[in-house]
């Protein structure tokens, strides 16, 4: 059996890592600038962004629900396997459930302003979500505090994945890391 992710699962991971840190990171900084010509033009572009990382994840989920994940080492105790797999359901949901909050929130939004994917392709509003102030807030807010609580959960993701390299010297992180190799 494959002891490492495939090159489809390891591609997607860091694409995806990549996009959502720098989705983090360009959404704090748009709300942080006064209303600006600028502050449109990021506003478009974190839509942009945030409909592609929408529908890799989609792709992800559906690519992953196909295909296994190569079995974790022996050692690793039980309530170890627990909290990885919670910890990556919870991944994907958020995954998905950000953008989709994020959709649904300018769905919403009293005043219609188009979403125009990266200035080219014009991406419809989610037909079934009615326009009113109260359910804009409510997305608006869902979609805050599940972006804090993907931040939560990177900071634990990381730090396991720490642990495993350093401390129990495993495999777990060296098959999502081409080229690296465990420290035994
Ligand atoms: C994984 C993808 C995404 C991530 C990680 C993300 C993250 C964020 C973050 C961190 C903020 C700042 C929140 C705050 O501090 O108040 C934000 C704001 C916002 N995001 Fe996203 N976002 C994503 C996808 C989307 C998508 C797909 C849309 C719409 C199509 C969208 C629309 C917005 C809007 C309109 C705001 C401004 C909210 C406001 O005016 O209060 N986002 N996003
Ligand atoms: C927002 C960014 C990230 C997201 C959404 C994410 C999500 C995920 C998900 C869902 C999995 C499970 C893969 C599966 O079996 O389906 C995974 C595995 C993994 N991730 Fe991340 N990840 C992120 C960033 C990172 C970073 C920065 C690191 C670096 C330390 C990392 C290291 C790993 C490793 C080593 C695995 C393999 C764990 C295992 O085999 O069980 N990830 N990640």
């Amino acid at each position: 059996m494959a002891t490492r992710y495939t090159k489809v699962a390891i591609t997607l991971h860091w694409l995806i890592a990549a996009l959502i840190i720098g989705q983090l990171i360009g959404g704090k900084v748009m709300m942080a600038l006064d209303g600006s010509a600028l502050k449109f033009e990021l506003f478009q572009l974190h839509k942009s962004f945030g409909i592609i990382i929408l529908l890799l994840s989609v792709a992800r989920l559906i690519w992953r629900l196909t295909h296994k994940a190569p079995p974790l080492p022996d050692h690793m105790p039980s309530h170890e396997r627990l909290a990885a797999k919670i910890s990556h359901i919870g991944f994907y949901g958020l995954m998905i459930g950000i953008p989709m909050a994020g959709w649904a929130m300018v769905s919403a939004a009293p005043v219609t302003i188009t979403t125009k994917i990266f200035k080219v392709i014009k991406w419809p509003d989610l037909p079934f979500i009615e326009r009113s102030e109260g359910l804009h807030k409510f997305f608006e807010n869902a979609h805050e505090m599940m972006s804090t609580l993907i931040i939560v959960l990177l900071i634990i993701h990381i730090g396991a994945a720490l642990k495993h390299h350093f401390k129990d010297k495993d495999d777990v992180m060296t098959r999502m890391v081409p080229r690296l190799r465990p420290r035994r």
